[in-house]
């Protein structure tokens, strides 16, 4: 199919599951195929250590897309629909240099026709972080120099309100809104059908890397739902000023609004059912920096998904993951890693490095923390 933009190769999956399991939603929620779904599931208490006291799997949304794959592909599928719907054909976001949510943005937003303009601010530099935005010039995205956060709030509001007449949309960090978060409801209600089709057990936790926690709630609001007592658990990746029980509060009771409002007699209130915690012990000085423990683990995330891991997620989940574990009250249990960071990545070209802006020709030469 060709999009307005390049051609996709397009998922098969004619609509999601939450439209069948709540058709009053369907009515007035845009929505666009992105995912190559279901993602597959499976064990891996055997190819990590760490692990021997609980069974533990994988769910490999880290294949989402041939394009780019992730945590931020279910939620595009509803927030770029709605951005279309909108007329809108700008997407402005922001993001540390090494966001995921950037290089999700650069690329997604180009494959639907969008324009894309990103304020990236400093974090630490590794790899990732040059490999990423290489990948965001090479899509094309508009690139703007953020430098610390307020700085970076700043070049955000005159981002948004440059070339206002060709409806700029903006996506703000994380990116944790309702709508958005649609896209995780729907995957918990993959994973019951997984989990009913005999391919897993039902995990007692979900384990994940969470940030701005718009994936945390969905998955805890869709277990509620689906009247699983499963605790979802958090690794947290942010300070918790980013991640803490009053901002996840908020987002639950946000989305769960948004669920009722449109299919009352279906999505009864979950807000009050939700089991979720917050794992803080692999987080380190901050986000981004590269612990010792999520350093040894950049190469067993390799041994788990084919590709290396970095320290900002997929290292510092394996990390909190192994942590979980160990907790003599989860002795027995099932465990599932929500396996949220990309193994798929395009190759910047050879040009990339000429598309990066001079403010941030830096990142590329500056030494690599990990
Ligand atoms: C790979 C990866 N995992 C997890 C997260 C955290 O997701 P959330 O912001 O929904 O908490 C992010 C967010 O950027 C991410 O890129």
């Amino acid at each position: 199919m060709h999009t307005r933009g390049v051609e996709l190769p397009l998922p098969r999956r004619a609509r999601p599951l939450l439209f069948d399991a709540l058709p009053g939603l369907e009515a007035n929620t845009p929505w666009r195929v992105l995912v190559h779904g279901p993602t597959g599931v499976e064990r891996i208490d055997r190819t990590v250590s760490g692990l021997e006291g609980v069974e533990a799997w994988m769910k490999r949304d880290d294949l989402a897309s041939p394009i780019y794959g992730g945590n931020k592909v279910r939620r595009y599928e509803f927030l770029l629909a709605s951005a279309e719907a909108r007329g809108c054909r700008r997407l402005v976001t922001a993001g540390g240099v090494a966001s995921t949510q950037a290089m999700a943005t650069a690329l997604f937003g180009r494959a639907l026709g969008f324009a894309v303009r990103m304020v990236l601010f400093d974090q630490p530099i590794t790899r990732f972080a040059k490999q990423a935005l290489l990948i965001d010039a090479d899509a094309g995205a508009e690139l703007i120099a953020g430098g610390n956060h307020l700085t970076t709030a700043l070049r955000m509001v005159s981002a948004l309100v440059r070339d206002r007449k060709d409806g700029n949309f903006l996506i703000l960090p994380g990116a944790a809104n309702p709508v958005a978060n649609l896209g995780y409801v729907d995957a918990m209600l993959e994973l019951a059908q997984q989990v009913e089709a005999g391919l897993l057990p039902r995990p007692d936790l979900i384990v994940l890397p969470t940030g701005s926690s718009g994936t945390l709630a969905a998955l805890s609001l869709g277990a509620a739902w689906l009247g699983w007592d499963t605790e979802v658990v958090g690794v947290r990746i942010t300070p918790w000023i980013a991640t803490n029980r009053l901002t996840i509060g908020q987002i639950v009771r946000a989305t769960d609004r948004h669920l009722h409002a449109r299919d009352p007699a279906r999505w009864r209130p979950q807000a009050g059912r939700v089991r979720w915690s917050l794992e803080p012990r692999a987080l380190g000085p901050g986000y981004g920096h590269p612990t010792a423990e999520a350093r040894a683990a950049i190469e067993e995330v390799r041994a788990l998904t084919g590709a290396p891991g970095e320290v900002t997620y997929s290292a510092k989940a394996l990390v909190g993951l192994r942590l979980v574990a160990a907790e003599p009250r989860h002795r027995g249990k099932t465990i599932l890693l929500w396996n949220t960071l990309s193994t798929m990545r395009p190759e910047p070209g050879p040009t990339a490095r000429s598309k990066v802006p001079p403010l941030l020709q830096w990142v590329l030469d500056a030494p690599e923390v990990a």
